[in-house]
């Protein structure tokens, strides 16, 4: 994984230390709320219900031991015991005490990490596939370019105040697992006919109140032009985005009420900054630089594919338990006799992606044990360990099952995405975390569950669209109706394929239900599954075979409320 250079170690230090003198000035009155407010969002501290809330960015994911270890003591230490791993690969804490929050950027910048550009309206976090580098399916290694996007947006001057926040996500492989359709900007980088290496670029994907998908505006940018063509993007988005209408700010908006002119304007802005390119002013990507980065992401020293002779046996007399978490959590390899293993966030009592301070350090001995140290953040909400030997699964079973990690429910109803919610999102119109547990404890039969098979639920608690609802198979948003808290269901949402595209947001089944229907309504969507599916359907195919009909029907007949239209 990446390593910072002494550069990078130098300015997350300055930046620690700055932000420790604003805070002092702060807190000594020097500097009123409305002054310090840009300083601490510009390092990831928000208000929230409870407490000033830090957003920690875990570039696309990828998170060493040490960093975890790190986490897990801030949880300890400074927070309640634990902390919320976002579907953008950043952490949240929600109870830091602002006059500690100098020591907690002091405590990060040792370990290389900060909250720089995960607030505000420039770009955030690059995010990209947790199984980047090691999936079967990957067509390109996508993290050196993380990382030089990661390098070329820190601080970037021109784009530190566009209209709105601006995300973009990098995928390599076939199966879209970092939700590029629904990005600013979703890059798949590949390779032409020509066997040359370079990006689909999507732009204009989004959720809240307008769910797009992000329309395809180029087939293939050489990878050495990537960023000025992000450049000419995000500079015509500057120009022309809307700053007027807070709801109409986002490229999304942009991209969907100009269309082909908006296409045009990228292409001559592209062109034109090649074109000014006689100095080499341009940031036109250097094979010797791309090199130098890509170094950095080789296998961890001792991993290579290895001979048969030294990779397990089948697992002959394996338990069933495990069994079904090597089917469920474990995922094939680039190398012979590896595998990826997720360590599922999702169990009772916990919000899903929340860790505590123990499961975190557990997390890392694990990573040290197995996984040469290193760890991904998945957009799904859990933990990965990149670099595992096939022949040492059950060893880490039996440990990651005591350090409650082991669900074996990956892409499984249980496996949900939610967002925070009531219980700490001062913007939420209801709450997503009871939801979630309700549904959490009522499929633990894994026997029901494993019947039911793969199914996306994904959770928000307004439609800011947090909890990627949209896309989820199954779609819960919380809505306030008088002051209570009601939810409204989608159908039928998908991530799709980088290949053939396919994501897609869910439709509505009808008004909205009361907060104790929700698990009926559940029950209801899953029984209609189970009477209509063909032999090995999954939940999504059979949706899409015989239309929502039938499972708004189902869904309908189970409300006890007044029917109430939703907004
Ligand atoms: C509790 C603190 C949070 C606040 C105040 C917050 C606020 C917001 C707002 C206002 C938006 C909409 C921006 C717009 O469309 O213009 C947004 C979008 C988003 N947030 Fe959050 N958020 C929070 C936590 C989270 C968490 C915990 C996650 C992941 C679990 C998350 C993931 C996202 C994503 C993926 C989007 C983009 C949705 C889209 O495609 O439009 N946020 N957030
Ligand atoms: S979806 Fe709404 S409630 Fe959930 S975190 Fe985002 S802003 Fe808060």
């Amino acid at each position: 994984m990446y390593r910072y250079t002494e550069f990078d170690r130098r300015f997350v230090r300055q930046r620690a230390r700055q932000f420790r003198d604003q805070l002092e000035r702060h807190l000594a009155g020097q500097l009123g709320d409305e002054e310090f407010k840009p300083l601490r969002l510009q390092n990831g501290w928000y208000v929230q219900r409870h407490a000033p809330m830090l957003r920690i960015a875990v570039p696309y994911g990828e998170l060493s031991s040490r960093q975890l270890r790190t986490l897990a003591r801030i949880a300890r230490e400074f927070d309640r015991g634990y902390g919320h791993f976002t579907t953008r690969q950043n952490l949240q804490f929600n109870w830091i005490a602002l006059a500690r929050a100098a020591e907690v950027m002091d405590l990060l910048a040792e370990v290389d990490m900060h909250g720089i550009q995960t607030s505000g309206n420039c770009i955030r976090n690059i995010t990209s596939d947790a199984l980047a580098g090691v999936a079967p399916d990957e067509l390109v290694d996508p993290r050196p370019y993380c990382e030089i996007l990661r390098q070329w947006s820190t601080l970037h001057p021109e784009f530190a105040f566009l209209p709105r926040k601006f995300k973009i996500a990098v995928s390599g492989a076939i199966e879209d697992r970092a939700a590029t359709a629904w990005h600013d900007i979703g890059l798949h980088v590949h390779r032409n006919a020509a066997g040359e290496v370079g990006f689909r670029v999507l732009v204009g994907g989004g959720m809240g109140r307008t769910p797009l998908v992000g329309t395809v505006v180029r087939e293939f940018v050489p990878w050495q032009q990537i960023l000025v063509f992000i450049e000419a993007i995000v500079r015509v988005y500057n120009r022309y985005g809307r700053r007027d209408n807070l709801y109409k700010a986002r490229i999304k908006i942009l991209v969907k009420a100009e269309g082909e002119r908006f296409v045009r304007a990228v292409e001559d802005e592209f062109s034109a900054i090649l074109e000014r390119d006689c100095e080499g002013a341009a940031h036109v990507i250097p094979e010797a630089e791309l090199d130098r980065v890509s170094a950095h992401f080789r296998p961890p020293e001792g991993v290579a594919p290895l001979r048969p002779d030294a990779r397990s046996a089948a697992f002959a007399d394996e338990p069933l338990a495990f069994r079904k978490w090597r089917e469920r959590n474990v995922r094939l390899h680039k190398l012979a006799g590896y595998r990826a293993v997720t360590l599922s966030l999702k169990r009772v009592g916990q919000a899903p992606g929340d860790a505590t301070d123990a499961q975190m350090d557990r997390a890392a001995a694990l990573a040290d044990r197995y996984s040469c140290g290193e760890l991904r953040a998945t957009h799904d909400q859990n933990l990965l360990l990149p670099w595992v030997r096939e022949s040492e699964l059950l060893a880490l079973w039996d440990e990651a099952r005591a350090a409650g990690l082991a669900a074996p429910n990956i892409g499984l109803l249980t496996d949900m995405i939610a967002c925070p919610g009531g219980d700490f999102c001062a913007l939420a119109n209801a709450r997503s975390i009871p939801i979630a547990n309700a549904l959490l404890e009522r499929w633990q039969d894994l026997d029901e569950l494993y019947d039911i098979g793969e199914v996306d639920l994904h959770i928000s608690g307004c439609i800011n669209s947090c909890g990627h609802h949209h896309s989820g198979h199954i779609g819960i948003l919380g809505v306030d109706k008088d002051g209570a808290e009601w939810y409204q269901v989608t159908l039928g949402g998908a991530d799709g394929s980088t290949l053939s595209g396919n994501s897609v947001a869910g439709k509505v089944i009808g008004p909205s239900f009361a907060a104790d229907e929700v698990a009926d309504v559940m029950d209801a969507l899953i029984d209609t599954y189970r009477d209509r599916r063909a032999a090995s359907e999954r939940f999504i195919d059979t949706v899409r075979r015989v239309g929502i009909d039938p499972f708004k029907g189902a869904a309908n007949a189970v409300r006890r409320s007044t029917a109430r239209e939703t907004a």
